[in-house]
């Protein structure tokens, strides 16, 4: 029996490199061996964002990015939080389950109240009821879906943690083991995608490299990558420099090993350096950036293939809440 992997993405828009190399391709290689059921978590951004036209163009930028990366729906169940009614109502359910305390140590609302505290604002300034309790709506996520695996960032450990003690104290009250036990799944343990000034890759920081940059966007950004100020004559480090740190995340072992050796031999300036890094990244993102083209094209497309992996989680979901409705006496 395959493993049951699942992830919620959160409709960002268009990703970054880092985004790539971090989630969205390990979470790729994950669906080849698991039973993958990956999904769009719109209700979540409703939390921060309430905006319409963003939250609808955010999750069709999102699902035509991993589409265009290579998610294939006819393996990997794809579908939006949204269209799933079963979700919401197994949150009402496990609220129940989750004791307030729990959800006061969360890390991000923990970060929230000391941002306020920082900014000499009231502790819970804006922090809504969703934000709260984030961490039991992506219970519910997790838990209706029978899930043995969640590939997430290290941020969203702790998440994955309160999600088995909800289940574990649903399982104990009832006797039962009809709650499956999640384990959350370190995307690539350690290791960070250096952006454009040598700090982690984060919109945040404003270092990006968007997935999908047109060509000469994408050239001139690489040429922008922060390096030191050696001589072209000098020897150079490769294991302290950014554009080497990111030309491993896209090239094959031999063209790693001879670019290290030019890095060592000295003799070669940064802008090669640069211009072999972007020669790779440029071959191996153009066939995504062109289906991420075609499928901005065909909307209806992508919301077919929503509409369709919805109707098959549904199905899925419906089974299970019948089965939690029968334990806990509503039905
Ligand atoms: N909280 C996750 C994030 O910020 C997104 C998410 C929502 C999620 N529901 C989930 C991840 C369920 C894994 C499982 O990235």
């Amino acid at each position: 029996m395959k493993k049951i992997a699942l992830t919620g993405i959160k409709p960002t828009g268009i990703p970054h490199i880092g985004n790539f190399l971090g989630a969205i391709k390990p979470a790729l290689e994950l669906s080849l061996s698991c039973e993958a059921r990956y999904f769009i978590a719109d209700y979540h951004a409703l939390n921060s964002c309430k905006d319409p036209d963003a939250i609808r163009s955010m999750t069709l930028e999102i699902a035509a990015a991993w589409l265009a990366c290579g998610l294939d729906p006819a393996k990997v169940l794809f579908y939006r939080q949204s269209d799933i009614p079963q979700i919401f109502e197994l949150l009402t359910i496990l609220l129940a389950f989750t004791p307030k305390g729990l959800m006061n140590r969360a890390h991000a609302y923990k970060a929230m109240l000391q941002a306020n505290a920082e900014a000499g604002k009231d502790p819970d300034d804006g922090v809504n009821m969703g934000l709260f309790s984030y961490p039991v709506l992506m219970a519910a996520d997790i838990l209706l879906f029978d899930t043995d695996l969640v590939p997430v960032g290290n941020d969203q450990f702790q998440h994955v943690e309160m999600a088995v003690d909800i289940a574990q104290s649903f399982n104990h009250v009832y006797q039962t083991d009809a709650l499956k036990l999640p384990q959350p799944l370190a995307h690539e343990t350690g290791k960070t995608v250096v952006g454009l000034d040598g700090r982690k890759m984060s919109k945040s920081y404003g270092n990006i490299i968007p997935l999908f940059a047109p060509e000469k966007i994408l050239r001139k950004l690489i040429m922008k990558i922060v390096t030191n100020s050696q001589s072209v004559e000098e020897p150079k480090d490769p294991d302290s420099c950014s554009v080497f740190a990111l030309y491993k995340s896209f090239a094959d072992p031999a063209q790693i090993e001879d670019l290290r050796a030019r890095y060592l031999a000295g003799g070669m300036g940064w802008g090669h350096a640069k211009q072999e890094l972007f020669e790779r990244m440029n071959e191996v993102l153009t066939p995504y950036r062109t289906r991420y083209e075609e499928l901005m094209q065909d909307p209806g497309y992508i919301h077919q293939v929503l509409r369709d992996g919805g109707a098959k989680a549904r199905e899925l979901a419906e089974t299970k809440i019948h089965e939690l409705r029968k334990i806990i006496g509503i039905q």
